[in-house]
């Protein structure tokens, strides 16, 4: 099958089979791609990629799954400010993940944080779909303060353990407790909420 993707910014069209799976080809494609992911059957869970901006374990990602999809390694990652704000977690909660398991549990963090991302916006939408149903512009402007007030909530509460613990189930390395991951990824979604609200 010919297969278009975009891996790390780069758009790539490649002929290959439909089931070969998503590793193999980043690391035909990607030179650094991988180095400790060796299994190519879900036990290291040291291939785990960005799909779409959720986290994969990409041994089991058949070709024909990611045509059209928006691919990010590890190593594609690092390059933006993204990571920036995980990396200052590490370094602020004083624990990270270890060598062999650290490209991946920051993939899995960025994929939490995306996902958290997503439900504060759904739940702006909300308001926002408030305000545009009601005609009477008091009403209108009520719905606009609670749309504000949603907003200024967002990066505040905490994480949900259960989402945490599910997502960080696709690495099996137990080099850090999830109370300590708690806290960094708490802390990683509080430094992107800040530069965000100082961006607007
Ligand atoms: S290569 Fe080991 S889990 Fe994918």
């Amino acid at each position: 099958m010919r297969l278009n993707c975009n891996i790390n910014g780069s758009q790539y069209s490649l002929v290959v089979n439909s089931d070969k799976p998503l590793s193999l080809i980043l690391k035909e494609q990607i030179i650094t791609f991988g180095e400790n992911s060796q299994c190519l059957g879900a036990s290291c869970g040291n291939c785990i990629v960005l799909i779409n901006g959720n986290a994969a374990l990409s041994c089991l990602v058949p070709a024909f799954k990611i045509n059209g999809a928006s691919i990010l390694t590890f190593e594609g990652f690092q390059k933006t400010r993204f990571c920036h704000d995980i990396e200052r977690a590490y370094s602020d909660v004083g624990n990270q993940p270890c060598p062999q398991c650290y490209a991946s549990k920051t993939i899995i963090i960025e994929s939490i944080l995306n996902k958290v991302d997503k439900e504060n916006q759904n739940r702006v939408s909300g308001f926002q779909f408030g305000a545009g149903s009601n005609s009477d512009m008091n009403h209108v402007s009520g719905a606009n303060t609670n749309e504000q007030a949603a907003r200024s909530r967002i990066g505040t509460g905490s994480i949900s353990s259960e989402l945490i613990t599910r997502e960080m189930a696709l690495s099996s390395c137990q080099c850090i407790e999830t109370a300590e991951l708690e806290k960094i990824i708490n802390l990683a979604y509080k430094y992107r909420s800040r530069r965000r609200a100082r961006r607007s």
